[in-house]
C-alpha cells in the first residue's frame, strides 16, 4: 500500500481524485494539503473536509496550504468549470468535524514517513515549493517519489495556447520544485486529456450505490462535463486529470515515459510552458537530474481500474 500525501485544489477533478484515493485499497491517504487553484484555499479546505467526512475518514489531516502564488498577484478562479464552491452544484454543509492543521504539519508527515511517502501534487505548486524552501531539499527529497499533474509537452495548453493550469498558476513555484526535486514523475495534459470518463460510466457508478459518494458523483461530474462541452466541443465525457495521476502512482507500469530535465517558463509571454530538451544528444545526463514524463498510457487498463475502484465499498481499516 502506498502512503500518499496529496496536495490539491478541490475542485471537481481533485474531488474525484480524493474519492478514488479513499476507495483504493492500495492507497493510504496520510494527509491532504489544500491550496488555491480551482477555488480559494478556504473553499478547497472545506471541500476536502466534506469529502473526508463523507468517506468516514475525518481523522485524515487536512493541511492548509498556499493562499496565492509566489508572485503575490491576484488569483483567477474557475467557477465556470468547477462551480461557485468547487463541487459543481453541491454546496458542502457548514458544520462538520475535520482534522484541519497548519502548514507545518506537512513537515511532520514528511519527516515521519520519509522514504515510505509519495507526494502527489494535483494543484498549483506553491505549497510544495514552500516546503522545499522552509524544510530544505534534503528533507523533502527523502520521500520515496513525487508525482505532479501538470504541463503540456509539445502539446496544446488548457489555460493558454502553451500552458496547463497547474503549472501556469504559479510557474515560479513549479520551476523551483522541478529544480530542487528528485524522483519526480510528471503526468501532463498529453496523458490526462485522454483520461476521459463518459456519462455512461458515471451512470453505472452512481447506480451501484456501494459507497457514500454515489449520490455526489453524478451531479459534480455533469457540471464538469457540461463545462468541458464548451471547452472542447465533441468530447464524449470529461478528463480526470487528478484521478489518473493517482492511478499512475499505484499503476506506473501502464504508462510510457521519457526522461528529461524539465523547467517551466516564468516569462510573461509564455508563462507556465513546460520546457524539455527532446533533441537526441550524445552526452546523456545522469538519470538523477532528470524528470520522468508520462507521454501515453493504457486507456483500457485505466478505465477498468477506475470503474472497479469507484464502484467498490469503503474499507475503513485499510
Ligand atoms: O489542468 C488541469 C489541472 O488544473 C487539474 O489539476 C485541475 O483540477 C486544475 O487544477
Ligand atoms: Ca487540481
Amino acid at each position: 500500500m502506498k502512503k500518499v500525501l496529496l496536495f490539491g485544489d478541490p475542485g471537481i477533478d481533485d474531488a474525484i481524485a480524493i474519492i478514488y484515493a479513499l476507495l483504493n485499497p492500495e492507497i493510504d491517504l496520510v494527509g491532504v494539503v489544500t491550496g488555491f487553484g480551482n477555488v480559494d484555499e478556504k473553499q478547497a479546505t472545506d471541500n476536502a473536509a466534506y469529502l473526508l467526512q463523507l468517506g468516514g475518514r475525518p481523522d485524515i489531516p487536512i493541511i492548509r496550504g498556499a493562499k496565492g502564488p509566489f508572485s503575490g498577484e491576484i488569483v483567477t478562479y474557475y467557477p465556470e468549470i468547477h462551480g461557485p464552491e468547487g463541487l459543481g452544484p453541491i454546496r458542502p454543509p457548514e458544520n462538520f468535524t475535520a482534522n484541519v492543521r497548519d502548514f507545518n504539519f506537512a513537515f511532520e508527515l514528511i519527516r515521519k514517513y520519509k522514504d515510505e511517502l509519495t507526494i502527489v501534487d494535483t494543484g498549483r505548486s506553491t505549497s510544495l515549493a514552500a516546503a522545499y524552501l522552509l524544510l530544505g531539499e534534503d528533507i523533502v527529497n527523502s520521500v520515496q517519489d513525487i508525482y505532479l499533474m501538470g504541463g503540456a509537452f509539445n502539446y496544446p495548453g488548457n489555460v493558454t495556447a502553451v500552458a496547463e493550469a497547474n503549472f501556469h498558476g504559479d510557474p515560479i513555484a513549479t520551476d523551483l520544485v522541478l529544480e530542487k526535486g528528485r524522483d519526480i514523475t510528471i503526468i501532463p495534459l498529453n496523458v490526462t486529456n485522454h483520461s476521459i470518463v463518459t456519462p455512461q460510466m458515471i451512470d453505472v457508478i452512481s447506480a451501484q450505490q456501494q459507497n457514500p459518494f454515489s449520490t455526489l458523483i453524478k451531479p459534480i461530474y455533469e457540471y464538469y462535463t457540461n463545462a468541458y462541452k464548451e471547452l472542447i466541443p465533441g468530447l464524449n465525457g470529461s478528463p480526470m486529470h487528478d484521478a489518473i495521476t493517482l492511478f499512475a502512482v499505484v499503476n506506473p507500469h501502464y504508462f510510457q515515459y521519457i526522461s528529461r530535465r524539465v523547467r517551466v517558463d516564468t516569462s510573461e509571454k509564455s508563462r507556465g510552458r513546460t520546457i524539455a530538451d527532446f533533441r537526441v544528444k550524445p552526452d546523456a545526463e545522469p538519470l538523477v537530474t532528470l524528470d520522468r514524463i508520462a507521454l501515453s498510457f493504457d486507456y483500457h487498463a485505466y478505465i477498468k481500474d477506475f470503474m472497479k475502484i469507484m464502484t467498490s465499498s469503503l474499507t475503513h481499516n485499510k
